[in-house]
């Protein structure tokens, strides 16, 4: 495993939707690796292999810093309800925004393996594969927020449960 370069909103691979991949081969299982040892080091909850640089349709998330959601790609099939919540992003580090989602989405994709799998998610988890599906598809949180939010507000704020346990570390 390798750590890779997490690139910053202003490299264009970042607003290209990023292509389908069309066979998992040791290649991608690497890219995978290397994603979630990125992630890890960077203390992010989830992360798009086009904020690596690679245009490729793959999404990692780790909503509770342990166990891995891996997406090869990932289609919202359905999504219902919506909830606001703070977000940052691994590639506009420092900024936070509040960001309207579904509260509850079921995913399509493929896994490691390359059998296709739906996935349901409410939440957190349900946040980050949205925000991720977004990367994938050249969207950043901040085309999205509704307003940012100073990052000395978030660590003062006790009263929202996503943040309060989070303060403003929600980073994807
Ligand atoms: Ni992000």
């Amino acid at each position: 495993m390798a750590l890779r370069q997490i690139l910053n909103d202003n490299h264009p691979v970042l607003r290209q939707p990023a292509r389908e991949v069309i066979k998992i081969n040791s290649g991608v299982l690497r890219l995978l690796d290397d994603m979630i040892e990125t992630m890890r080091e960077a203390e992010g909850v989830g992360l798009a292999a086009n904020q690596v640089g690679v245009s490729k349709r793959i999404l990692i998330a780790s909503p509770d810093g342990e166990s891995i959601v891996e997406l090869i790609n990932p289609t919202c099939a359905e999504n219902e309800g919506e909830e606001v919540g703070v977000e940052g992003c691994l590639s506009i580090p420092g900024q936070y925004g509040e960001v309207p989602r579904a509260e509850r989405i079921k995913v399509k994709a493929l896994n490691r393996e390359g059998r296709e799998i739906y996935l349901e998610a409410e939440g957190l988890l349900a946040r980050i594969l949205q925000h991720e599906i977004d990367h994938l598809d050249g969207i950043l949180f901040t085309d999205k927020a509704l307003r940012m939010v100073d990052p000395e507000e978030l660590q003062n704020d006790k009263t929202g449960e996503e943040s309060s346990d989070h303060k403003g570390e929600v980073k994807s």
